[in-house]
């Protein structure tokens, strides 16, 4: 069967690309009234859409791209949503050869930012427009409103935007959308919603071991203490799902499903993305690093195996009196890690931007996260709250508010790494970001030994603490320094 030919210039946007995620956001932006074209580099996905869901709005199909674009109106929005890499490329190409001046394309996958600096060099030296979108709430997110990050120009921007704020997720009426910045400002900050997502998902793993290795709890009986603390001001989307999935049953063996899941985490790269880009910034993301190297390790079956036999445990039995007041130091512990997961991660989103002359609105940022993507969450809130007060924080946790809630956790989040340690629980996130709060608030760090090493082993120079000036120490004859500048 091939498909009819649609008028030329019907369609308000178009979306190419009939998997999941991409048939959802054409069923979205129809359901609000746009007049969208379809297609698929096969028909036949295009042909299921229209089968399925051809009744939920005005939908113009195509089978060729050149039908595809010559039904878009002027100037063209044509969306693609195919795997991130080497596809994405092809169907950029595809359709900046039959477009025009002026019109947009529009890469809404988890494309790495990089790419689209490239990309957006490429089609804008051919007059189009290159918009690299972050989208974030998955499938369902898709079809009901996502988080949209749109990067490339403030022009595109005004005939896109007012699209996407409509499809967008709302929060008391304001749209989960806003513009980011040029080139690969939305990818940018869509990677590092990632990396946080990872991090969140890490500290709700590390608890969740926590409850199951120190107090014996049952899959369910966790779910529990996660549905109590989605009322506390840990309420986010992610805490809401842990609950259910620890709730679910296992349809074949009756068991807790999760129980029945193996220990070995995957990812597709954007954690690991966040993690290159802040080594390359120089921005300590610890958080979201430890995240991600707790997936490999996982993921490290053999290693795994190795150390299980071979490595002792050493570890001391260390009395629970009050199980509640556990939990509670938990999820306190949880609470002060998830901070310095956010507050790094924001510092690398300013450093990316500052880089990259994008000027990205942090106070925006979060505030485009509180619903729609997988991050969502009340305490997003606050973060606005704190850049709305000082566009220039230096740094989040330092924010009135933020120091303010640290203080009160910290007490918990020593007791909770200082148990770990000794019961030899591995709780990575927890007790590195333990370990970053008392670095960053030290009077003195060690750095001024390395700075020594550094100067001995190789010339590296060192700055000193009472006066200016570059040194050079000649570390075999005591006493000689020299002053470099
Ligand atoms: C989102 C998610 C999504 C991501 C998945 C899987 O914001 O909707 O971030 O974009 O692809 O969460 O990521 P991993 O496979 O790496 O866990």
């Amino acid at each position: 069967m091939s498909i009819p030919t649609p008028p030329a210039g019907i369609a308000d946007i178009g979306v190419t690309g009939m998997a999941v995620m991409g048939s959802n956001l054409a069923r979205n932006l129809a359901h609000h009234g746009y007049k969208v074209a379809i297609h698929n580099r096969t028909a036949a996905k295009t042909e299921h859409v229209m089968a399925e869901h051809g009744s939920e709005g005005q939908f113009f199909p195509s089978e060729s791209m050149e039908d595809f674009v010559q039904s878009l109106a002027k100037p063209r929005v044509a969306i693609i949503m195919v795997k991130a890499g080497a596809p994405t490329d092809s169907v950029i190409n595809q359709l900046a050869d039959l477009m025009e001046p002026g019109d947009i394309i529009v890469d809404c996958g988890n494309s790495r930012y990089t790419d689209t600096q490239r990309r957006e060099k490429e089609i804008s030296a051919r007059g189009l427009h290159f918009v690299g979108a972050g989208v974030s709430g998955g499938e369902v997110g898709a079809l009901e409103g996502p988080s949209i990050m749109p990067g490339g120009t403030p022009e595109s921007y005004k005939r896109l935007g007012p699209m996407f704020e409509t499809i967008s997720a709302h929060v008391n009426g304001e749209p989960c959308c806003t513009y980011v910045g040029p080139d690969g400002a939305g990818h940018f900050v869509k990677m590092v919603h990632n990396g946080i997502e990872y991090a969140d998902m890490q500290v709700i793993a590390e608890a969740y071991d926590l409850m199951r290795k120190s107090l014996g709890m049952s899959a369910s009986q966790i779910g529990d203490v996660f549905a109590r603390w989605n009322a506390t001001e840990l309420n986010s989307y992610l805490i809401e799902i842990t609950a259910e999935v620890l709730h679910q049953q296992d349809a074949t063996t009756g068991h807790a499903l999760v129980d029945m899941i193996q220990d070995a985490a995957a990812q597709k790269g954007t954690g690991a993305w966040t993690v290159q880009e802040s080594a390359a910034f120089g921005v300590p993301a610890t958080g979201i690093a430890e995240a991600t190297f707790a997936r490999c390790l996982s993921g490290d079956t053999k290693e795994r195996a190795a150390a299980r036999q071979a490595l002792p445990a050493n570890t001391q039995m260390v009395a629970i009196p009050d199980m509640n007041a556990f939990i509670e130091d938990v999820r306190l512990a949880l609470y002060g890690s998830k901070m310095v997961a956010y507050s790094q991660g924001f510092e690398l989103i300013r450093k990316g931007s500052r880089e990259n002359n994008w000027n990205v609105d942090l106070g925006a940022m979060a505030r485009i996260w509180r619903a729609g993507c997988i991050i969502r969450a009340q305490f997003l809130g606050h973060i606005t709250d704190a850049y709305t007060r000082n566009p220039d924080l230096p740094l989040l946790l330092a924010d009135g508010y933020f120091a303010g809630e640290i203080a009160r956790v910290i007490p918990a989040w020593r007791r909770i790494v200082a148990y770990a340690a000794q019961t030899g629980i591995p709780i990575p996130m927890f007790s590195s970001s333990l370990s970053y709060y008392d670095g960053v608030r030290a009077q003195y760090l060690p750095a001024n030994l390395i700075q020594g090493q550094r100067d001995f082993f190789g010339a590296h120079t060192y700055h000193r603490t009472d006066r200016e000036g570059t040194f050079h120490t000649l570390w075999a004859e005591p006493g000689r320094t020299e002053v470099l500048q």
